[in-house]
């Protein structure tokens, strides 16, 4: 399954309308050295791969509408046959044209003598000012020269935009195709977490957990995880980003799992929490209750028109209730929320867009104090939980937590599609409910 180049061809316009007689520029993503002379595996950038589907470094992209002959124009590495005996298969310029309907495409070491046609008659570049520090340069110092000119010429860009909230906007809406990626990279992350449930046991490794949800991605098509795979067991789960997945699962323990597959680029995002050996401890169930309830109520205010935050609020007024029920907080519901003293329990936000990039791209507010409203097309994550860390510090005024409490961590986490009624929850595949996962 892939996105069809017509696709990409209709994303390209659907921008080039919007920029009229600007001209975009878009850079590959840069190679990055693990050490030495080893090279991490190519990711390339998803704005570029979103506009183009070119899967290579040292490309560079460019839609100029205004342009008479040339819309989409690609830089691309020349075919050379030495190199890609060590570095792998080079599409080249010939058949760049033919596989992704560029107009015209240049190798990479012609762009200095190429671009600037693109750009002379262009009202604006519209270029991400990025992390490619010396394309910046190449972009800044072209158009300074061609300001320069702009008395005799009356004509050239006056300024640089960035492309990005036109763009990301686009993403932000998924597309029929993209939502069959996004299924199938969800589809392969549900079967992960599955099998790694069905094998783990108290005495496993988290390492061991780990490789067991890896092989799931990789043996289902899956580029590899989507970001590092969160295997953490007892107070493990209170570190929100643990990766070390290092240690031995003991009796008693809760495990969670946060781990999502990428295919294609696009991913999934799932987190579980189960008690290994099948039975909750009564602190634990009370808090894993309380997250479930939390989300289940978050999940149901997913809905087109809703404020994005609504869904966090929510999550937050249900966690800090069932808290001062527990006698883990104490004072008026509304005053710990303003004041945000539940913040060393849930110290996180209830979910992100998802996308091409995990965290993906897209505004979170429109505009000072206005949270963006749902719409038909957009993926987020609903993953609301509870974290009791071993050290944690009551704040002033609020109780101390007895040991029995301590090392608890729990999270639970969705991926919700917001559809023209409501909402699909992508990930119901992996079991939640408390007689689901406990005996
Ligand atoms: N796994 C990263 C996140 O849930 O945001
Ligand atoms: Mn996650
Ligand atoms: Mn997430």
């Amino acid at each position: 399954m892939n996105i069809k180049l017509a696709e990409y061809g209709q994303r390209r316009e659907r921008l080039m309308k919007k920029i009229g007689t600007g001209t975009a520029i878009f850079r590959s993503a840069p190679t990055v050295i693990m050490h030495n002379d080893v090279e991490y595996v190519f990711r390339q950038d998803s704005d570029f791969f979103y506009l183009t589907g070119f899967n290579e470094p040292e490309a560079v992209a460019v839609l100029a509408p205004h342009h008479e002959e040339h819309h989409f124009v690609l830089f691309v590495q020349p075919k050379d046959s030495e190199k890609e005996t060590w570095t792998g298969y080079r599409c080249g310029v010939d058949k760049a044209k033919e596989f992704y309907g560029a107009d015209k495409v240049y190798p990479i070491n012609e762009l200095h003598e190429k671009l600037p046609q693109y750009i002379e008659k262009a009202n604006r570049i519209y270029y991400h000012l990025g992390r490619d520090k010396n394309f910046n340069k190449v972009i800044l110092s072209y158009w300074q020269r061609l300001m320069a000119a702009y008395p005799k010429r009356g004509a050239g860009p006056v300024a640089i935009e960035d492309p990005n909230p036109i763009l990301h906007s686009m993403r932000q809406v998924k597309s029929i195709t993209e939502l069959e990626m996004l299924r199938k990279a969800i589809g392969i992350s549900v079967i992960a977490h599955n099998r790694a449930r069905e094998f783990v046991q108290v005495g496993h490794y988290e390492y061991e957990v780990q490789a067991e949800i890896e092989h799931a991605f990789l043996s289902h098509g899956g580029i590899g995880p989507a970001y590092p795979s969160i295997v953490a067991s007892g107070a493990n789960a209170c570190i929100l980003h643990y990766i070390e997945n290092c240690r031995q699962i003991q009796e008693n323990e809760l495990l969670l799992i946060d781990a999502g597959c990428s295919y294609g680029y696009y991913n999934g995002d799932i987190t579980r929490t189960f008690p290994v050996s099948g039975k909750f401890t009564g602190e634990q169930k009370a808090i894993y209750e309380l997250v479930l309830e939390a989300q289940l109520r978050s999940i149901k205010s997913v809905q087109p028109g809703k404020s994005y935050n609504e869904f966090h609020d929510i999550a937050v007024c249900v966690l800090v209730q069932g808290l001062i029920d527990l006698g883990l907080l104490k004072g008026d519901l509304e005053e710990i929320i303003k004041e945000e003293k539940y913040k060393p329990f849930y110290m996180h936000k209830t979910g992100h867009w998802l996308g091409l990039d995990v965290h993906d791209v897209g505004v979170y507010k429109q505009g000072e104090g206005t949270w963006k409203l749902l719409e038909p097309g957009h993926l987020l994550t609903v993953e609301p939980g509870i974290y009791i860390s071993p050290n944690i510090k009551p704040l002033k005024g609020q109780p101390e937590i007895p040991e029995r409490w301590r090392g608890i961590g729990i999270r639970i986490e969705d991926n919700v599609f917001v559809t023209k009624t409501g909402h699909e929850v992508l990930t119901t595949g992996v079991p939640k409910m408390i007689d689901e996962i406990s005996l």
